[in-house]
């Protein structure tokens, strides 16, 4: 196959990337500097001159307390980017898959999210990436959205390296123990990605187009998160933090506001296509013996 990674250098597009050549894969891994998605003509040009088979976009402004302070440049990168690409698969009629996010709900449900639960942004990204799923799901009938939560990697930042640096240099850190989430290893979602992306013909065939959930199991928060890093590290290295103290978000305010809830219910993927997630520990494990 053919595929072009739109955001190559990010968590999940590095991650897409080198699996998707191990796999054998033909690979057009773009970022921003070989293509903004915010620039219509460039991303129709680029698209035409491909020979692609897939797109793939994990492409994202990702800054979700900046985006406060700049929405224009976040609803540019997650609003109009999206909407290009997918103008651009309907016209060659290829098929886009495309990365949303667990902030485009507020966190009010005491449960977890299925796909038709209501939508409703606490802050600027999440607005963004809901009016980019909005602007794929109009333009591009051959699409899917995969909503996932809490990314890590190997490459790229991310609360697991935050969490690990301020291991080595503080004795007590304090962690926000009431917003409940996911954490997801960017491996897993390319793994699922490429999957789906080899999976086309059957998608065509069966009507399967449409927005699935995926994300790590089991359910935390970021308390649990970082005091199972710190765990995990410690098995490696000695480290000076002696207690990970459970606060709340009142304790720890933010430019924008994050749902107190955002797990998600990923059984719809796993009835279409049997793609099950992994406990997100084992993908820590990765990322901590990466040596990052
Ligand atoms: N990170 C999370 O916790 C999280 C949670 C839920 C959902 N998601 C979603 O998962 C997807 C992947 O996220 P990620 O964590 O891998 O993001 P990331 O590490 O921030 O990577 C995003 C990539 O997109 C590139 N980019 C930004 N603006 C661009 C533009 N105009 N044209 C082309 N490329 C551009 C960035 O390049 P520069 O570095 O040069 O700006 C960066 O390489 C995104 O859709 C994100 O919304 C992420």
């Amino acid at each position: 196959m053919r595929i072009i990674v739109i955001g190559a250098q990010g968590q999940v597009g590095w991650e897409l990337t080198r699996r998707a050549l191990a796999l054998g894969h033909n690979v057009l891994a773009w970022d921003q500097a070989e293509l903004d998605i915010t620039d219509a003509a460039a991303v129709d040009q680029a698209l035409n001159a491909s020979n692609a088979d897939t797109v793939i976009n994990a492409a994202a402004y990702t800054a979700v307390d900046k985006a406060e302070q700049e929405p224009e440049q976040a609803f540019a990168v997650n609003r109009d980017g999206p909407a290009h690409l997918a103008a651009a698969c309907t016209r060659l009629n290829l098929p886009l898959l495309h990365i949303s996010t667990d902030y485009v709900y507020d966190g009010a449900k005491t449960s977890p999210y299925v796909e038709d639960d209501p939508t409703a942004p606490m802050g600027v990204y999440g607005a963004s990436k809901l009016a980019g799923d909005e602007a794929v799901r109009l333009l591009c009938p051959r699409h899917l959205i995969l909503r996932v939560s809490w990314v890590f990697g190997v490459h790229g930042h991310n609360f697991v390296k935050t969490i690990l640096r301020l291991a080595r240099e503080r004795e007590a850190l304090r962690v926000v123990a009431d917003q409940h989430g996911c954490p997801t290893f960017a491996g897993d979602i390319a793994d699922a990605l490429l999957e789906l992306a080899g999976r086309i013909a059957e998608i065509d065939a069966r009507a399967a187009w449409g927005t699935y959930h995926y994300c790590g199991h089991p359910a935390t928060t970021w308390h649990g998160f970082a005091s199972a890093i710190v765990e995990m590290a410690r098995e490696q290295e000695p480290l000076p933090v002696n207690t990970v103290t459970a606060i709340t978000t009142a304790d720890y305010p933010t430019p924008a506001a994050r749902p107190a809830n955002s797990v998600l219910d990923c059984s719809r993927l796993a009835r279409n296509f049997g793609i099950q997630p992994r406990p997100w520990q084992e993908g820590l494990k990765q990322v901590l013996s990466s040596n990052s």
